[in-house]
């Protein structure tokens, strides 16, 4: 064997070496364990926090009236001394209020919109 076919050899192992390398780097990527899920009492969805009828419960004020619809929590303080309805939308601080703003608004974009801007987290299932 000559010095050319020598050096031939070693630039091959060399090559041979570094795809094994780089295809075993590629096969280690593929079986990294993907992520498990986030625990649902810090947050589901679109990652809003998520709350039971007891919290909101606790928010049964007009100064901290908190209400939840169809499964989301909302926060209407803000909105409760603006309401034009009046102060009926008091009923609803502190308790599941979907019967009674479905049963007053339900299907009226106007009333859903609003709503739908003070939503603040999700009811834990
Ligand atoms: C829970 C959250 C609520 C939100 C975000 C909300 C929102 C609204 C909005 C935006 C209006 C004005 C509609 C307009 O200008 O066309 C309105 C009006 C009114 N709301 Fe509410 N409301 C809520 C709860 C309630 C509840 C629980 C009741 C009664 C049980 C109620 C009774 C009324 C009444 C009588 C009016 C005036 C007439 C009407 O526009 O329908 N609302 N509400």
């Amino acid at each position: 064997m000559n010095q050319k076919s020598i050096a031939t050899v070693v630039f091959l192992v060399v090559v041979g070496i570094i795809v094994a390398v780089v295809l075993g780097m590629k096969k280690t990527e593929g079986v990294t364990p993907t992520p498990s899920p986030t625990p649902a009492s810090i947050a589901v969805g679109e990652g809003l926090p998520v709350y039971t009828l007891a919290d909101v419960a606790k928010h049964a004020s007009p100064k901290d009236c908190w209400t939840t619809v169809n499964g989301n929590v909302y926060d209407l303080t803000p909105f409760v001394g603006k309401h034009p309805g009046g102060e009926v939308i008091l009923k609803v601080c502190g308790i599941d209020g979907t019967k009674l703003f479905m049963g007053q608004h339900g299907g009226q974009a106007k009333q859903e919109n609003q709503l739908a801007g003070l939503e603040i987290g999700v009811l834990a299932k």
